[in-house]
């Protein structure tokens, strides 16, 4: 089981950035212990601050990998291009979010990656990856 978590724009700056809404432990030092807690699944990690970097990350995996965590950040809410390209693809895609982007500023309220997703979890803090994790697992 391969399975990929891609993180978009400023997630690099987790553990700094905005901590009371994303919290204090850098995505480094997160992802380390989910590897080590779920050891039997291949397990990858990539981030991008660049639209197309992460266009090209998808068509890379999306005809190969069991699954796609996507958590396209700032982009979810922008990006045509991050949408239709989940769409192209054949892996599942699970679209998540940290904070509650419902609770939040009205622009965050829509997706353009949501209409071609499996599915998606938002508001669990660091907890929504592995939420996403477990139900490729699961499945
Ligand atoms: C985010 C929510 C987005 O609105 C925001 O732009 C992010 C992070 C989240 O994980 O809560 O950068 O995707």
């Amino acid at each position: 089981m391969k399975i990929i978590i891609i993180n978009g724009p400023n997630l690099n700056l987790l553990g700094k950035r905005e901590p009371n809404i994303y919290g204090n432990i850098t995505f480094e030092s997160f992802f380390k212990n989910l590897q080590e807690k779920y050891k039997n699944v291949d397990l990858e990690y990539f981030q991008s601050n660049i639209e197309g970097e992460i266009i090209d990350k998808l068509h890379q995996v999306g005809f190969e990998y069991t699954g796609v965590i996507l958590n396209a950040a700032a982009y979810t809410h922008t990006s045509v291009g991050i949408g239709d390209a989940v769409k192209a693809i054949q892996t599942p895609v699970i679209e998540v979010h940290i904070s509650n982007i419902y609770k939040r500023e009205k622009f965050r309220h829509e997706s353009y990656i949501a209409p071609n997703v499996k599915g998606v979890i938002a508001g669990f803090g660091m907890q929504s990856y592995e939420l996403a994790l477990l139900s490729f697992i699961n499945q």
